[in-house]
């Protein structure tokens, strides 16, 4: 018998990376050396200090229970450091710091604490297609927010005034800004709070990337709203400390955002393991010398990827910060999606086509540093074979 699914399931498609994954793990089944720049998922480790304190709350008798919904106030207070250090922003362990399963996730916990079926939600263009998908399984609408080049990829406050938003309730923001790379400033983030309190809006900072490449000091948009009465933010370990796999994320806000997204998620999963919160914990104390040579390493692989680019005809620009390289196609490449399907093809090299990210990606590549410096001179050399075969006359 076949099962008939749910409506909001008609309203998302299945995630591009988990379709394209499957794809990548076929060819290669089949011989094919796929050199992946798909997704970002860093290929250094955590610090072995982190796999230790996991290994040892491991043999913990204490270790093996469900974990409190909130996790244990050692990490809260982890967090809470760490946001003083790094970001400059003093929160209340107690209050305003809510650890969760991962940072995608929680996109999905505040939307379904905070959306009605019919409401607005600002996503940006080109953005990070789960925040698409979270509004559209609460039942909620979304509205595209256009991010350009001749915009700085910065939000256009004169054309969001002149919109009807009435019935917006979120605005998702990320800044360092996955896909383009985008530094955030502390301008723009004053901006974009003073935009949600005259609109009723929250402000939802999405800010996995500030620790990586990022040349000023990391910002969070809770520097602009030191109450959270605005905005709220979210916060991964999945790129700052080489933990994707581990699955931990966290919240940072006002009380009462916390107690309304600890209402989802203490509805929906069952804490995090405790090893898993031992290891983050340790993690979040590295000091800023580790970070330094996390970033010197995806340094000099962000040279090899923009010699990558520049070997296919495309151009990037400097300052960007991120997991990333954002490049343009010449106006010689008629399709992007269909060039980078024959770079997979022809050459073994997955690149992300920026469309995967929104219309305004349309003419762009998207291409991950995680990927080590060898399989990326490797890369290099394919890319130039191919540019080189595509030079000679027929
Ligand atoms: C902008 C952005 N937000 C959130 C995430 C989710 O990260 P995680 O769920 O691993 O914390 C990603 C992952 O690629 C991302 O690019």
């Amino acid at each position: 018998m076949i099962y008939p699914t749910a409506g909001r399931l008609t309203a998302i498609g299945e995630y591009y990376f988990s379709k394209k994954t499957a794809e990548i793990r076929r060819m290669t089944e089949n011989g094919h050396d796929v050199i992946n720049l798909g997704i970002g998922s860093p290929d250094l480790s955590p610090g072995r200090e982190v796999i230790a304190a996991a290994a040892r709350s491991l043999r913990d008798a204490g270790s093996h229970a469900y974990a409190p919904y909130r996790s244990m106030p050692w990490l809260r207070k982890a967090v809470a450091g760490w946001y003083s250090r790094a970001y400059g922003v003093v929160l209340d362990p107690e209050k305003q710091v809510l650890p969760l399963l991962g940072s995608k996730e929680a996109i999905l916990y505040v939307s379904m604490a905070y959306l009605n079926p019919g409401d607005l939600v600002l996503v940006p263009d080109p953005g990070y297609p789960a925040y698409t998908s979270a509004a559209r399984l609460a039942g909620a609408s979304v509205r595209y927010y256009d991010l350009t080049e001749k915009n700085g990829w910065l939000p256009d406050f004169k054309a969001l005034e002149k919109a009807d938003l009435r019935r917006c309730r979120l605005m998702w923001v990320n800044y360092p800004h996955m896909p383009t790379g985008t530094p955030a400033s502390a301008g723009l983030f004053k901006e974009l709070v003073a935009f949600g309190r005259r609109k009723k809006i929250l402000i939802c900072s999405d800010n996995p990337y500030g620790l990586i490449l990022n040349n000023g000091r990391p910002l969070s948009i809770l520097g602009a709203d030191p109450r959270a009465e605005t905005s709220l933010e979210l916060n991964s370990l999945s790129k700052s400390f080489n933990m994707a796999g581990w699955r931990v994320g966290m919240l940072l806000g006002a009380e009462e955002t916390v107690n309304a997204v600890l209402k989802v998620k203490s509805n929906v999963d069952s804490g995090m393991f405790i090893p898993v919160q031992a290891g983050a914990a340790k993690a979040l104390s590295a000091p800023e010398e580790w970070h330094r040579r996390r970033n010197a390493v995806y340094a000099k692989r962000r040279d090899l990827v923009r010699m990558i680019f520049s070997e296919l005809g495309f151009s990037w620009s400097a300052g960007q910060c991120g997991l990333f390289v954002w490049a343009k196609a010449p106006d010689s490449v008629p399709s992007v999606e269909k060039f980078l399907d024959r770079l997979l093809t022809e050459a073994g090299i997955f690149i992300t086509p920026g469309s995967v990210f929104g219309r305004n990606g349309l003419r762009y590549a998207h291409a991950s540093l995680c990927a080590d410096e060898m399989r990326l001179k490797e890369a290099l050399s394919r890319a130039r074979s191919l540019a080189g075969a595509r030079r000679r006359p027929k």
